[in-house]
């Protein structure tokens, strides 16, 4: 049987990080998946993530399952930094969570509910967005729509395509939004352009779906979150994954949470329900370790305090080199980067042709995916001239 398998491609992003591992060549530069990396090239571990871990490793007597919904501390700690310690949602009790394996799995949870609550919903994808949307909301059985929301010519968000596209919705649809630091293109809406996507939601009806895998890597913790607590403040229902991957370093330990925000509480614990019984029937019970490094970061106050001071150390060092790449790239090439400083997070789209990315590849080992997105956070002061050197070349 499993002889008629055909063997498929590696993934458009993991699959390119593998080749760039396997590139002999000691001037490669690897901007492929979105990872923090550090001037050293490494993917570091927070000193408040080690604290924790050594104190938890410590202290724990048991590996037994965790509870179905997670850890208690993750969840109240996740909650009021998504939502904010003044979020009247939380303090209506109308607001249910699920710990979920990362932010995909809190993705995929989300879905799970969504498809249950309206299987005939469609869910709508800004043009471009993250590949793997498709496969994680697609699985469930629900179908997507694009809304345009990249204009490649301006490097910016066609907010009036956007809200042209978002006015074919129907009452009960579902509409993703990247909550910050878009992936793949960094171009954020503004605080005001959020808040016209919530009179939109009103009069259309449809429902947001917020992806917030970023927090903290664009503008900062509270800055990141402002479109999605508008959001919140002023709709029934929204739902929301959230991803402790990139903002506490804890990638491989897959710690992420699906909230959804509802009409009552009661409204909120039947979400809650019927969230367990879909991970019931995918993985049971979510894995324990980085929810716990989590949640004991967010609810002491001094590791919260040295996490947060890091995290906003990264942002920063993220928009330094957004600073520098832009000149850099305008001096080597003599045309106007000046988007690159413009945008959020991790991610921006060079803007060049596949030919030119794949010469990049080629000839001169610089990897970044076939789109030209680039993660910013994988430039550095040893390859930054060589970068731009190189984009100059196939300019
Ligand atoms: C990315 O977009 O590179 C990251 O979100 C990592 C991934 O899983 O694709």
């Amino acid at each position: 049987m499993l002889d008629r398998l055909e063997r498929l491609p590696a993934d458009s992003i993991l699959g390119l990080a593998a080749a760039c591992r396997a590139d002999p060549n000691p001037d490669k530069v690897d901007l492929t998946v979105g990872i923090y990396m550090d001037e050293q090239g490494r993917c570091p571990v927070f000193e408040a993530i080690r604290s924790a871990q050594q104190a938890l490793v410590a202290q724990e007597v048991t590996k037994a399952y965790m509870p179905p919904a997670g850890d208690e501390a993750f969840i109240q700690g996740m909650q009021t930094l998504v939502l904010g310690p003044d979020s009247a949602a939380l303090a209506e009790g109308r607001v249910g969570s699920v710990q979920a394996p990362g932010g995909c799995g809190a993705l995929r949870i989300g879905a799970e509910v969504i498809f249950r609550a309206a299987p005939e919903a469609r869910v709508w994808v800004s043009d471009p967005t993250w590949p793997v949307h498709f496969p994680l909301l697609g699985s469930v059985g629900l179908t997507f729509e694009t809304y345009r929301y990249y204009d490649p010519a301006s490097h910016g968000v066609n907010f009036e395509g956007m809200l042209a596209d978002l006015q074919r919705t129907r009452p009960g649809d579902v509409v993703l939004l990247h909550g910050c630091c878009h992936n793949p293109c960094g171009a954020d809406l503004s605080l005001e352009q959020w808040g016209e996507i919530a009179a939109l939601a009103e009069q259309r009806g449809f429902i947001p779906f917020v992806d917030i895998a970023y927090q903290g890597l664009g503008a900062g913790i509270e800055a990141d979150a402002a479109g999605l607590r508008l959001l919140v403040a002023r709709l029934p229902e929204v739902v929301i994954a959230a991803s402790c991957s990139k903002n506490m370093g804890l990638y491989r330990e897959r710690a992420g949470l699906a909230m959804f925000v509802c009409r009552d509480e009661s409204s909120a614990q039947a979400a809650v329900s019927q969230a367990l019984v879909a991970a019931r029937g995918i993985y049971s019970m979510p894995p324990a370790h980085g929810a716990l490094l989590a949640g004991r970061v967010l609810s002491d106050a001094a590791l919260a305090q040295s996490w947060r001071a890091e995290l906003a150390t990264m942002c920063e060092r993220i928009n330094g080199l957004r600073r520098e790449l832009r000149h850099k790239l305008a001096a080597s090439s003599g045309r106007d980067f000046d988007f690159i400083e413009r945008e959020n997070g991790m991610f921006s789209f060079l803007g060049l042709s596949t030919e030119q990315v794949l010469r990049l590849r080629g000839e001169f080992s610089v990897y970044m995916l076939d789109s030209s997105r680039i993660n910013v956070a994988g430039v550095n002061r040893r390859n930054i001239d060589y970068l731009a050197q190189s984009v100059a070349a196939v300019l």
